[in-house]
């Protein structure tokens, strides 16, 4: 496990957090599934999807740590991985749809409830940025395609490449594996979005997440990452919810809103995602072939993650902290993948 460095970060809830080791609070703030982050629901925290949340939650962190809110965190975050051209699923870098052209989707909302997203969007690198843009500066919510891009370029976004040579090889190989008989053989590997959500010192919560989809995707098709609600969801007295995988099965049980709304109803943010996933088997049976993961956080700082089959991995930042875990999950599927 990483260690931050603490410096200068010493508030309230850093106390509280300490206090709650040794004294009888640790049952007021537990999960009250009993599960493995119990007692440790004060003070910020960051949970974001797979291996690159590891980096991503580190920028998040050290925003954090200065007293900055969960919205700055969520986005300084995901643009790590939106840099990073060695994850091939989000930003720069991540694989192109069946034209070779990088499309990519991106959300964020904050603690008022605010939210802004783009999608289908070519030649920016950081799709989040645009949908803050659009929260913040406008009072719409989505942009999509053409005009997220021209509404990028009059904020003074960088407009660039992002199709990397590895990405690259990865199309022109899916390409010469195509079937003769089929016009659309889409991968279904490689929709490993990176979702991040955030609580900052003073208990206000956030959520992001970035992607370039389902890698080899249909021209136009957008998954479930800007769709608020679907991707992400923030409901500051509650608590936030994003996910990764399957887009199309997430879109289709509103997942990220779901989670929020069990914990609503008093249902830790573990066992929210767990019901989210029973609700997708209810509906679409069990698939082993396919992969649907959550992290969710709630109001009081519990924190949790669930998949629907084995093999995601989440990484979790508090108390100084920055940890990579495997995800509880529901079926144990065929193959290893990590969709
Ligand atoms: N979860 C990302 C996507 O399906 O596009």
């Amino acid at each position: 496990m990483e260690r931050f460095s603490r410096r200068f970060f010493i508030n309230f809830s850093t106390v509280l957090s300490a206090a709650a080791r040794f004294l009888p609070l640790k049952t007021f703030f537990s999960d009250r599934d009993g599960g493995i982050f119990a007692g440790k629901g004060v003070g910020p925290a960051v949970i974001s999807t797979w291996r690159h949340g590891l980096a991503a939650n580190r920028a998040a962190w050290r925003i954090l740590s200065r007293g900055g809110t969960a919205l700055d965190a969520v986005e300084a975050g995901v643009r790590v991985t939106e840099d990073d051209p060695e994850v091939t699923s989000v930003g720069y870098g991540g694989y192109p749809d069946e034209k070779g052209l990088v499309t990519l989707d991106a959300s964020i909302m904050g603690p008022d409830g605010n939210c802004g997203s783009v999608a289908f969007v070519q030649g920016y690198r950081h799709p989040v940025s645009i949908a803050r843009k659009v929260m913040e500066e406008t009072d719409h919510e989505m942009l999509v395609g053409a005009g997220a891009e021209e509404f990028a370029r009059r904020h003074g976004f960088k407009e660039e490449r992002l199709l990397t040579g590895k990405a690259r090889q990865g199309w022109l190989k899916w390409k010469a594996g195509k079937s003769g008989k089929d016009d659309f053989l889409p991968s279904r590997e490689n929709h490993d979005t990176v979702g991040m959500v955030s609580r900052d010192a003073a208990g206000n919560l956030a959520a992001a997440c970035t992607t370039s989809g389902r890698a080899f995707k249909i021209h136009g098709r957008v998954g479930d990452s800007p769709l608020i609600g679907a991707g992400i969801y923030v409901d500051n007295e509650v608590g936030a919810a994003a996910a990764t995988g399957e887009g199309e099965m997430i879109i289709k049980a509103c997942g990220s809103f779901l989670a929020v709304e069990y914990m609503r109803r008093g249902v830790s943010p573990r066992k929210a995602c767990r019901k989210v996933l029973e609700r997708i088997i209810e509906r679409e049976g069990e698939k082993t072939d396919l992969q649907v993961g959550l992290v969710a956080l709630s109001r009081s700082g519990e924190t949790g993650a669930y998949s629907l089959c084995e093999g995601f991995e989440y990484a979790l930042a508090r108390d100084g902290g920055n940890e990579l875990r495997q995800a509880e999950y529901i079926i144990k599927c065929e193959s290893k993948r990590r969709s």
